[in-house]
């Protein structure tokens, strides 16, 4: 009988990225995925960021095991930051879980996983940090990929934010060779990826620990960007996350210079205040990113920014609260993630003295959300009527299908979700990575709706 598996990911993109990957190279090894309920061997992809990270995956391993009556036949691997965290603890705690691995050590986590399917008594701790981007397998062969995919271009982060636990748990930062990302690139692009979106902590520091330069006022991403750009087939290219800090001439300059680079920035803000933005360690203040704003907007006038916002710093008063809120209304923000600060261990904010209570926190937090809520309606709201290019990732479902028609799930290049209602045959290789003209007829909370033009 084959090996069956699930994995469980929590946190950000990078994660779901290592997933996908994983889960690919599993296949490659004969593994085959299935519902959780049916797996015998389950995998957790951690994330630590926020909250109570800890809870969450103890609750989820109690779980697994309850279910399955702590069979020593069911494998249990904990990767990512928690695991990097908490580490060989692990082992102690459930006797299910058999493989731990951090971020770094996933490359390797593949054939651990095989071994410890044979070897019932083993267990294997990949929690070393590497110092240089360890290369994983392609793991491609044979496989369709999706229109919209993901690359990795670095691990870790140099910046220690003061509230920031990543630096702790993804290590430093160290950039993947370019050779590397490109020809993932474009081994994707040849099996029917569109659309790119290129991944890291802090992507614009990309190559500067390899001590890359490349003169011409461009920056070592820039020319990165360029390089992926001018891969054949690609119609569209994101990239996630930018620093303020770290954002040169050159972006706005890209922007400009290359029509794929799809118009939609998420830039991290975290504070509209900048005595916070200092106390933060954020290396940059609101006059330097309204700048930065200003300039991409005159490389791309229709350019829809998005941000993230930690509300309730150490020592954040009501005053610092609004100009984060004023702030946002000025750069007119169409999303934006936001997070009561959490005390996350080892960070330089956990040992500042003057926190704020939950009451506080939760009740700014709300305040904001309400506000970027009717922001965000109106804004889309305002897109009816507009013609906008979607590419077609997959079916979806209709709240009210009209009889006769089939309805698609895609973004528009500003990055909002459209449903498109289409009432016409799909062409001969069908609907899937096509990038089609939508006419928005409506919009809701989750995004647009829209008729085939
Ligand atoms: N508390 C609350 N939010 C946090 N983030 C990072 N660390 C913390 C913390 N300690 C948020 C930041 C970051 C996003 C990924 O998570 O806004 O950009
Ligand atoms: Fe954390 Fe700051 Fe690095 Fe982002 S840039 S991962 S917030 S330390």
């Amino acid at each position: 009988m084959p090996n069956t598996f699930h994995i469980t990911t929590f946190g950000c993109q990078m994660n779901a990225a290592d997933s996908d990957w994983l889960s690919r190279s599993l296949v490659a090894r004969g593994f085959v995925p299935v519902a959780a309920d049916k797996a015998t061997i389950h995998i957790l992809n951690t994330c630590s960021v926020r909250d109570k990270p800890e809870q969450k995956v103890y609750s989820e391993i109690g779980r697994i095991r309850s279910a399955t009556g702590n069979s020593p036949d069911i494998l249990v691997c904990v990767g990512g930051c928690v695991a990097q965290q908490v580490g060989e603890k692990l082992f102690k705690r459930f006797s299910q879980v058999r493989l731990v691995f951090g971020t770094d050590g996933i490359a390797s986590a593949p054939d651990a996983i095989a071994r410890l399917a044979e070897a019932k008594r083993l267990r294997i701790s990949l929690i070393d940090f590497a110092d240089r981007f360890e290369e994983r397998d392609a793991a491609l062969d044979g496989e369709t990929v999706p229109p919209a995919a993901f690359v990795n271009i670095m691990q870790g982060c140099d910046n220690f934010c003061a509230y920031c636990i990543v630096p702790y748990v993804r290590g430093r930062q160290k950039s993947r060779d370019a050779d590397a990302v490109l020809a993932e690139c474009a081994g994707l692009l040849e099996r029917g990826a569109k659309e790119i979106t290129l991944l890291g902590q802090n992507v614009n520091a990309y190559g500067l620990d390899l001590g890359v330069t490349v003169g011409n006022g461009r920056s070592a991403f820039g020319d990165l960007l360029y390089r992926v750009a001018a891969l054949p087939n690609l119609s569209r290219l994101r990239f996630v996350t930018p620093h303020p800090k770290d954002m040169g001439p050159d972006m706005a300059r890209a922007f400009a210079d290359l029509p794929m680079l799809a118009p939609r920035l998420h830039l991290p803000l975290q504070s509209g205040s900048d005595e916070i933005l200092r106390r933060m360690g954020r290396k940059y203040d609101t006059a330097r990113f309204l700048e930065l704003v200003t300039e991409l907007k005159a490389a791309r006038p229709e350019m829809h920014f998005s941000t993230d916002i930690i509300v309730g710093f150490p020592g954040e008063t009501e005053e610092q609260f609004q100009e984060t809120l004023s702030f946002m209304e000025r750069v007119g923000f169409a999303g934006s993630f936001s997070f009561a600060y959490s005390d996350r261990p080892g960070t330089r904010a956990s040992l500042l003295g003057d926190k704020l209570d939950k009451k506080t926190k939760f009740d700014r937090l709300a305040r904001l959300q309400a506000w970027q809520y009717a922001f965000a309606s109106d804004l889309l709201a305002r897109m009816q009527g507009e013609t906008v290019r979607v590419l077609l990732e997959g079916e979806a479902a209709a709240k009210d299908p009209v009889p006769g028609a089939v309805y698609w799930q895609g973004r528009e290049e500003r990055g909002h979700s459209v449903i498109v209602r289409m009432m016409r045959e799909a062409p001969p290789g069908g609907w899937l990575g096509e990038t089609v003209p939508v006419r928005v007829t409506g919009a809701s909370m989750h995004g647009l709706k829209g008729d085939l033009a």
